[in-house]
């Protein structure tokens, strides 16, 4: 596909928003004030806007492979950081979804590269949860469930950074959520982890982690 065809595609949608709403783009750059910051994976099937139906200006993004919060990474917490602060965001949503790649390969131990290093906090995950994972009926399952495994983590290594504490000490109004989304269907699913306030943090969380143990293998599709 030439890359000419991009910049049509841009233009065409350029001017069909501004056919729907002439004042569209103006007030945009006037402004951002979204309420949801977005910590998804990079995996080009899984747009945080396209998604949620959410138009330019209402959700901030951060993604990486596999949507992870590592706590000395720095690009990430100051994302992080400025949505809380400085935009003021209401809601955290860290976004995984079934059959990701990158929970793949260290489900599968394969080699990769360079990127071996960052999937090592999956790694770690898949070692903690190993009995767990392993009473899954089969590897798409235990995939899976690591996938939704690795989402309760990131919820609570949200919760228990600097900026969270921060935020809930000084009484802002602030919520993480655990999401998967199924690329088979394109539906959202809440993986019921939401923590409020650092009095919630570990309690929500070890909860989450036990319903997990309950819960029936998440559907096989579209990996
Ligand atoms: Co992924």
């Amino acid at each position: 596909m030439p890359l000419q065809y991009l910049f049509e595609r841009n233009r065409e949608w350029s001017e069909r928003m501004h056919a729907e709403d002439p004042e569209f783009f103006k007030k945009l750059s006037l402004l951002q004030s979204p309420e949801y910051l977005w910590i998804g994976c990079s995996d080009s099937r899984v747009p945080a806007n396209q998604i949620t139906g959410l138009l330019p200006g209402e959700v901030f993004v951060h993604r990486n492979v596999a949507n992870l919060v590592v706590h000395s990474d720095l690009n990430c917490l100051s994302v992080l950081q400025y949505a809380v602060d400085v935009l003021r965001v209401k809601h955290i949503l860290i976004v995984g979804h079934y059959g990701c790649g990158g929970v793949r390969a260290v489900y599968d131990n394969l080699r990769l590269g360079l990127i071996d290093n960052w999937l090592r906090h999956i790694q770690n995950l898949k070692q903690k949860h190993w009995p767990l994972l392993s009473a899954m009926p089969d590897a798409p399952s235990g995939i899976n469930r690591l996938c939704e495994l690795n989402v309760i983590e990131q919820v609570y290594n949200v919760a228990n950074t600097t900026i969270l504490a921060e935020a809930w000490e000084r009484g802002q109004p602030l919520a993480v959520h655990g999401w998967i989304y199924g690329l088979d269907n394109g539906l959202v699913h809440d993986l019921h982890v939401s923590i409020r306030s650092y009095a919630e943090v570990q309690g929500i969380y070890e909860r989450a982690l036990a319903d997990l143990t309950q819960a029936p293998p998440a559907g096989h599709g579209a990996r």
